[in-house]
């Protein structure tokens, strides 16, 4: 039986708090929020705990966990040394929405790690996962609390759909501020190099670090000679249950491209969704099931609302979706990043 604990995300009562951290001090597996997604958490000190995560969300073995800390002081304990560069990043983006990796002391098993000598840690910004890690006593390895290859919880209603009655608990602290995962960031070499785009932009860090590197493969399908260095990036990920395809283009050839393609869809009998915004949505025929992300000139809007779209299109039973692609300026690559994958790389340019 899983347990559903609901905190103000204003307000966290201490109280209920404590019932969930009592869950992870004795081995159990506690989904919460982040200002990201909802993660997945256990004690990270814990093999046997850690593997219940891997279990419930049927994730591959060789997919490292992040693992989040509340205070930064104790980010010694477990790693073994701790950049310049990262100190840097450290200080103008924790807590928050970034993941950096280091390397691991022995003292992280490693069923968090996948066998890898270095670990990625967080110290997000939500009070209640702050709390929950304080009264925990312990670091806690969370990913994401979806099933593997699903779009990523921002709800507790998403996380229930996923995970009731597999896991412990679910602390219900509301909607998520960001929507999507943390930037994964390697800061061990001399150019910061984001492994997984997030909240903290590539803009972001080259103001704080003179200059950035993105993985290559974070807009490419993964081939022999193109193996992403987050192993997680690799996998089918984000994926609504239609067939998904980006439009890409200027915006008014998208339009006029989605709407032609509808046309020749429904006439043959399919069922069409549109992932729009509050700019395009009037513009397309009625008969397609539109979902509006936001207004096209607020992207954190549009992230915000993105995984909540991914999964609603799963509840309309619609065969085929086309999603409108944003710019890639500051989140709009992590956006680009997500659609992407839930696409498996299918673009229409217009
Ligand atoms: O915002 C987030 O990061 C959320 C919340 C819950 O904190 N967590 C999350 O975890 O997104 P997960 O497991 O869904 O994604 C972790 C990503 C994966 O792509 C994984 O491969 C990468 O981080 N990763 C973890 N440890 C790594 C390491 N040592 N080296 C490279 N990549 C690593
Ligand atoms: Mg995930």
């Amino acid at each position: 039986m899983t347990r559903y604990i609901k905190v103000s995300s204003f307000k966290p009562e201490k109280d209920k708090i404590t019932v969930a951290a009592e869950i992870i001090k004795k081995g159990g597996i506690v989904a919460f929020p982040t200002e990201t997604v909802y993660g997945l958490g256990a004690n990270a000190l814990n093999t046997q705990a850690v593997k219940k995560i891997f279990e419930a969300k049927g994730r591959p073995q060789d997919n490292p966990l992040i693992v989040h800390i509340s205070h930064s002081d104790d980010l010694k304990n477990y790693v073994e040394n701790i950049p310049e560069m990262a100190k840097k990043l450290m200080d103008n983006f924790w807590p928050g929405p970034m993941t950096l990796i280091f390397r691991k002391k022995p003292v992280i098993p490693d069923v968090i790690t996948a066998g890898m000598p270095t670990v990625g840690i967080r110290m997000p910004s939500n009070a209640i996962a702050r709390e929950l890690i304080t009264l925990s006593g312990v670091p806690i390895a969370a990913p994401s609390a979806n099933i593997s290859g699903k779009p990523s919880p921002t709800s507790a209603q998403h996380v229930k759909v996923d995970m009731d009655g597999k896991i412990d608990a679910i602390i219900d602290g509301g909607m998520c501020e960001i929507g999507l995962e943390s930037t994964v960031i390697d800061a061990s070499k001399d150019v910061p190099v984001i492994l997984r785009p997030g909240g903290v932009t590539p803009e972001d860090v080259k103001k704080v670090c003179g200059s950035v590197r993105i993985d290559p493969a974070i807009m490419k399908k993964p081939a022999v000679d193109l193996r992403p260095i987050a192993p997680g990036m690799k996998y089918k990920h984000y994926a609504p249950d239609a067939d998904l395809y980006i439009v890409s283009g200027d915006m008014t050839n998208v339009v006029k491209k989605i709407r032609s393609l509808a046309a020749k869809d429904i006439s043959a009998g399919k069922k069409v969704g549109i992932m729009a915004t509050a700019q395009s949505y009037p513009q397309y025929s009625k008969s397609c099931k539109i979902i509006s992300l936001g207004n096209r000139e607020n992207k954190m809007m549009i992230a915000e609302n993105l995984f909540n779209a991914l999964r609603e299109f799963d509840t309309t039973g619609v065969d085929i979706i086309y999603a409108e692609s944003v710019n890639q300026q500051g989140i709009g690559l992590a956006i680009m990043n997500r659609l992407i994958k839930a696409a498996g790389f299918k673009v229409i340019n217009a």
